[in-house]
């Protein structure tokens, strides 16, 4: 009965709250659509946590996506035991980076009392459940071996069961905990993206390419502060 709420229902309920409350935030509080940058509050410490976490996240999701659309040519891709132990090692190697990224970013929002400031409880949430998700990922990756090839198993016909609306939880149920937490956890991270400044994953500034260009003009003399 668990096995069926939490991967059977749960997925349904994150997919649903993420869209439905996703567009009314999207509509009618606009100007909160976006990652609220503290960036102009402190720089040197969200470069080095900021930019190595999204190289390494973006790349690790892009290895699941692959894996979970095209499995029968991520399975020619790992039919070789050296493209396995390359791809194994380099998904560990991404996963520390984004885990040590992301306990700087949490040091940082902590430690400066500007930017502790501008974050939020949500935020905190949002930074724990995804310390969570890469702290299992990582420890699946070091313990559980092969789990870019198991994944073809049993995450990809969870989840294709889960886009045909016809779950099939067996499939998950037999994982280890650690699987099972990484698993749910993930739709955790969905439930709480339109709730956090997550929205921004979705927000590509298109309309930049078209729109037309600004000029800014200092009406304050150089030299001069005010
Ligand atoms: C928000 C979505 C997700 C994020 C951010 C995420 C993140 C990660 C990270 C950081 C790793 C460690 C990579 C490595 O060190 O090799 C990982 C591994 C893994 N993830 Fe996820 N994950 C997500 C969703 C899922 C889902 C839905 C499943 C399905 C059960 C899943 C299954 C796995 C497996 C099996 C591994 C081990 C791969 C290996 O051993 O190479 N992940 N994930």
């Amino acid at each position: 009965m668990m096995d069926l709420i939490l991967f059977g229902v749960f997925p349904y309920v994150a997919v649903a709250l993420a869209v439905s409350v996703g567009l009314y935030r999207y509509f009618v509080e606009r100007y909160s659509w976006s990652s609220q940058s503290s960036q102009f509050l402190e720089n040197r410490m969200q470069f080095w946590g900021g930019v190595p976490w999204h190289y390494a996240i973006i790349l690790i999701l892009l290895a699941h996506l692959l894996a979970f659309l095209l499995p029968g040519a991520w399975g020619q891709l790992l039919g070789k035991p050296v493209r396995l132990y390359l791809l194994e090692l380099t998904g560990l190697a991404l996963g520390v980076c984004a885990l040590i990224s992301l306990v700087l970013m949490m040091y940082r929002r902590a430690g400066d009392a500007r930017v502790a400031t501008v974050t939020s409880t949500v935020d905190w949430l949002l930074l724990a459940s995804l310390v969570l998700q890469v702290a299992t990922g990582v420890y699946i990756a070091f313990t559980l071996r092969w789990g870019s090839s198991w994944y073809v198993y049993t995450a990809t016909p969870w989840l294709w069961s889960l886009v045909r609306f016809d779950p099939q939880v067996q499939y998950l149920a037999v994982t280890p905990a650690v699987v099972k937490i990484h698993a749910v956890n993930a739709f955790v991270l969905i439930s709480l993206f339109p709730f956090s400044r997550l929205v921004h994953v979705v927000s590509i500034p298109l309309s930049y390419l078209s729109r037309p260009y600004q000029v800014v003009i200092w009406y304050r003399q150089r030299g001069r502060t005010m």
